[in-house]
């Protein structure tokens, strides 16, 4: 080790101003900040705040006047619609351009909300870079959420276009997006002024006279727009993510800490350099798709991948190689999962022998734990550094990683290594003393947080105080819990709520309840995740049947999960439900969820003091048997 992450790390802790000033400067700004850093309004800091600046600008117009406009900016690839795509810097530029302008032709300008239901297809980009470009904040919608989802998201953004396609497709499913879209303004109390749609060939929308907009044609008659400036603070986006009820939060992120923040990691976590093509194989939905897929890498002047495919099926477990091969791909990022499903249809790689994959420097997993097995097979078939990174929707970017590009610390198995430099973590008891080294606690975050890491929640500012900052005065709750060991590598091991990851998807468990409890025939249930071999955990419902219910248990069971798939989305994958008798609850009527959890995978649990009626566990334990979970 030589040092060099520690010294880099330190700076950004000791002198904060300082440190995230030099990352500033690397950026295009309109006016450059002279406050670095507002803490008076702590947890609501500021960075750069007298600061103006254009994340579209940063993303394209630096890099076509540096003389990189023929450069490749994304590289479309779908083997679902058979369709291979190179878009140039300049290409980029000249259709966000007009699309900003159609935008402000709509009527949309600084501070409007644009919601975003897209597939991912270059045109998704086109809508988010296109946003930014007149200070329009967007909002992307994951496709595979289902209109009443949409509906609450329409509702709290108010948003006055909303952007999408035809359609999805999923694998060899033509999923068409307008109907889940028109559904969703009929339940949406808030009515867009109007939506514009990209035809795609695989399935016509119908558009509705004076409302719906044919995208091509809007954007063809369009003339181009400038970048605007705005503020450092003003939101470049909002992304709903789950919180621990059916209402989402609304993560809020702001240009000025994005733009610096995302440039800075290219180089320093993901060590790459401007003109090297960058692989986030994840969804514009998510926030590694917009950190990663978007953003960040157009910042930095890579080349961007939008990957319109899965890693098996579409149409071998050799889709990934075939990728990194053909397009020169120096840099992969992706979950876990996606590893997992191409382990289970091809364990010993024999796909890989097919491509040529010496381009390819280093793989970086996050979105969930990464477990050592899928570690060690990564490694071990790709001959790289695997790089386990921690993340969350709120940060933006890595809270803890292993910081490549300022030096490779020693990989270790099920830790995601140091705290990335700016944030400093601590590991707090439940009276927010600090832990000692190897001990379990609450893995929080000193405040102030580094620039890009969200600013606040949408309509919701008390819930952003009370949801992450005032159960340790002073510090950011990551809702994970988990240890630091004497080398100062961390270990995150559980979410402390009730957030389950499945195949890197973060979903609300108290959502589904929420839906669950709506079927007439359910007086109580219970959603928690279980482990799972491919999506690391899986939701599955315990049901507590009304008195009054005659009916089948398995046809219940049925309805709810149709009933969620419809309310939620496919992404749920809401699909084991069991009916029991009781649920077992503290005395205080709490659901004893973390003990059935930790009985359904057959993991060390202990009888809890506070239980009611211990004999209701036994119940549980012979039900979850009876469905293959709870083996000895
Ligand atoms: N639009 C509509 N439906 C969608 C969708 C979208 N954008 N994305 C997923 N779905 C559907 C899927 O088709 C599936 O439907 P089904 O129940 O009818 O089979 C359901 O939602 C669940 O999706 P998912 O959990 O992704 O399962 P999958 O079997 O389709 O794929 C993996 C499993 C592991 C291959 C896939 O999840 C994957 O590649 N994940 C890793 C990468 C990633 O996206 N990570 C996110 C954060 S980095
Ligand atoms: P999301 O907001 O969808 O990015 O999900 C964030 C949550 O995913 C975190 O709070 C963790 O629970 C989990 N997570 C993400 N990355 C990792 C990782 N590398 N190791 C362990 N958990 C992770």
């Amino acid at each position: 080790m030589s040092g060099a992450f520690e010294k880099v790390y330190q700076e950004s802790i000791n002198d904060k101003e300082g440190f995230w000033k030099k990352a500033a400067d690397a950026v295009h700004w309109f006016k450059k900040p002279d406050t670095i850093l507002d803490t008076s309004n702590s947890p609501f800091n500021r960075w750069f705040v007298d600061g103006e600046i254009n994340a579209s600008y940063n993303a394209l117009d630096v890099h076509v006047d540096a003389g990189r406009g023929d450069q490749a900016a994304i590289i479309y690839d779908s083997p679902v619609t058979d369709t291979k795509q190179t878009i140039t810097y300049s290409e980029l530029l000249d259709r966000v351009s007009r699309f900003a302008g159609a935008l402000q032709e709509r009527g949309v300008s600084k501070g409007d909300r644009v919601v975003i239901y897209m597939p991912m297809i270059p045109e998704a980009a086109v809508a988010m870079l296109a946003c930014a470009r007149i200070g329009a904040i967007h909002s992307v919608v994951f496709g595979g959420f289902a209109s009443n989802e949409l509906a609450v998201r329409i509702n709290d953004a108010k948003p006055k276009l909303i952007l999408t396609a035809s359609c999805g497709i999923e694998v060899k499913r033509v999923i068409e997006y307008k109907p889940l879209l028109d559904e969703a303004i009929e339940l949406a109390e808030h009515k867009p002024d109007a939506t514009v749609v990209f035809q795609r060939p695989q399935a016509t929308a119908e558009l509705q006279e004076g409302r719906d907009f044919d995208w091509k044609t809007v954007e063809d008659n369009a003339q181009a727009v400038a970048a605007v400036p705005v503020k450092s603070t003003d939101p470049l986006y909002i992304l709903y993510t789950s919180g621990t009820t059916g209402q989402p939060k609304g993560v809020v992120r702001d240009t000025g800490g994005s733009v610096v923040s995302l440039k800075w990691t290219m180089k320093n976590i993901y060590d790459t350099e401007p003109g090297e093509v960058f692989w986030a194989a994840s969804d514009v939905g998510w926030v590694v798709g917009h950190s990663y897929i978007i953003y960040g890498p157009l910042f930095s002047g890579n080349t961007t991948v939008i990957y319109e495919g899965k890693p098996v099926g579409t149409p071998d477990p050799g889709a990934f190689w075939r990728m990194i091969s053909e397009y020169n791909i120096n840099t992969l990022f992706t979950a876990p999962t996606a590893f997992r499903a191409i382990k289970k249809e091809d364990p010993d790689a024999t796909y890989l022998a097919k491509y040529d994959l010496s381009c390819l420097r280093t793989l970086y997993l996050a979105g969930e734990r990464c477990d050592p097995d899928t570690l060690y097979w990564a490694q071990d078939k790709l001959g790289v550094p695997v790089i386990d990174h921690w993340w969350q929707t709120e940060t933006g970017w890595s809270i803890a990683a292993n910081c490549k590009g300022i030096e490779l610390l020693p990989v270790v198995a099920g830790s995601p290594t140091r705290p990335a430099p700016g944030y400093d973590i601590q590991v707090l008891s439940e009276d927010g003393e600090q832990m000692e080294a190897g001990d379990i606690g609450a893995l929080t975050v000193k405040l102030p947080l580094p620039p890009g890491t969200f600013i606040d929640l949408w309509n919701a500012s008390d819930r952003y105080v009370s949801s992450y900052f005032s159960k340790f005065e002073g510090y950011y709750e990551t809702g994970d819990a988990g240890y630091i060991d004497e080398n100062g590598y961390i270990f995150v091991m559980a979410r402390t709520d009730d957030i389950i990851n499945v195949a890197g998807h973060r979903l609300s468990t108290g959502g589904m309840e929420e839906v669950v409890a709506e079927h007439p025939d359910v007086a109580e249930c219970a959603v928690m995740g279980v482990a799972d071999k491919l999506k690391g955990q899986i939701p599955m419902g315990l049901i507590v049947l009304s008195d009054t219910c005659t009916r089948d248990e398995d046809e219940v069971i049925k309805e709810v999960v149709k009933l969620v798939r419809e309310k939620i989305g496919p992404v749920a994958a809401f699909k084991n439900a069991l009916v029991v008798k009781r649920l077992p609850k503290t005395r205080s009527g709490k659901i004893l969820r973390g003990t059935m959890r930790a009985i359904a995978d057959s993991a060390e649990w202990k009888l809890p003091a506070t239980i009611d009626d211990p004999e209701i566990l036994d119940e549980i334990t012979e039900a979850l048997k009876a469905a293959g979970y709870a083996q000895d």
